[in-house]
């Protein structure tokens, strides 16, 4: 029988309900798993960091946890997984730089809704794969939330978390935050212990940095996206604007435009900041920076990443665009 929120349950708003929860949560995942092991793809998201988080409690080395790399995922990301999970945390931790395969996969596939097939293809063959070196795994584990229950009911989103593993893996799910709503995973991600900048981190697309790199994804252009992010991300957190804007990041297309640097000509690529606020994201409005943050964002961004020259602010609110850019 899959889990319900019950109708009556009381938002998990506050430290002791939390706890409450967790405690409660571990001992039905005591008597879930017993002595099995659960294994669980852990990319560093709230999701999945606050179900790895409550499964070491749990049952500590019995989960085996799986990050896989696929190269598009912002700075600093997997190094983060690894210290706070297999470091900090002592977890049963794989982590697998998968990269070249992703990369080369993707090469020269400029269709977007193709890229996001290769990824998401891609990402299931590498975790299958780690999963059939492992014995005695009984269990899956997944970050499922009650929205992504509402929203495949509703027929919003086709919700496949447990979908695409090959037929014959077929694992029983554990599934600890299934009846939550997103703000109560933070609650709780907070009272387990995690990070800050890992409970309230902004949302971020599966397919990575590769829907902010339009077309065909080289590593020069991605790399250009990553370090962009980073400092967009590094000067948002400065400026006291990490966890006000909802959702920010850079874009860089694939096309250029002339420049001079040194008293020499530049053919280089745009970088493209988008910043914006939103509850639902059907309609979203876009955060007004000031002059000054402007100034130095397009300062830090030309001067620091390899291959921009210009730093262009995209003030366009959904409808008509979207979020992202594929
Ligand atoms: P759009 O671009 O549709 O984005 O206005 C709305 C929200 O969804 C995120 N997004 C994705 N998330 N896989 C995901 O997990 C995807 O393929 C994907 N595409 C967009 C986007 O970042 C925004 O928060």
């Amino acid at each position: 029988m899959l889990e319900v929120r019950p109708d009556n349950m009381v938002r998990i708003t506050t430290p002791e309900l939390a706890d409450a929860y967790i405690e409660e949560r571990i001992k039905m995942l005591k008597d879930q798993v017993g002595d099995k092991k659960v294994l669980l793809a852990l990319s560093g998201g709230v999701d999945s960091s606050v179900v790895a988080a409550m499964l070491i409690k749990a049952i500590g080395q019995q989960l085996v946890c799986v990050h896989v790399n696929h190269g598009l995922l912002r700075k600093g990301e997997p190094e983060q997984v690894i210290k706070v999970f297999g470091e900090e945390l002592g977890a049963n931790l794989i982590y697998v730089d998968a990269t070249d395969r992703f990369l080369d996969k993707l090469a020269g596939v400029t269709d977007p809704e193709q890229k996001r097939k290769i990824i998401g293809g891609e990402f299931i063959e590498v975790f299958a794969e780690e999963a059939r070196k492992l014995d005695g795994i009984e269990f899956l584990a997944q970050g499922t939330i009650w929205p992504d229950i509402l929203e495949s009911d509703a027929g919003i989103k086709a919700h496949h978390n447990a979908g695409g593993l090959p037929d014959d893996m077929n694992f029983e799910l554990v599934e600890p935050v299934r009846i939550l709503f997103k703000d109560e995973v933070r609650v709780v991600g907070k009272q387990l212990g995690l990070p800050d900048n890992m409970v309230y981190r902004q949302p971020f697309p599966g397919p990575g940095l590769g829907v902010r790199c339009p077309g065909a994804i080289t590593r020069d252009r991605l790399e250009a996206v990553r370090e962009s992010d980073a400092i967009l991300r590094e000067e948002f957190a400065k400026n006291g604007l990490e966890g006000k804007v909802w959702q920010y990041f850079t874009v860089v297309p694939d096309f250029k435009s002339t420049g001079v640097k040194d008293g020499k000509r530049t053919f280089d690529w745009p970088c493209i900041i988008r910043a914006i606020n939103t509850t639902d994201v059907m309609e979203v409005t876009v955060e007004h920076l000031s002059d000054e943050l402007i100034d130095h964002l397009v300062q830090r961004i030309i001067t620091e990443v390899p291959g921009i020259n210009r730093v262009l602010f995209d003030y366009t609110p959904k409808p008509p665009a979207t979020v992202e850019y594929e």
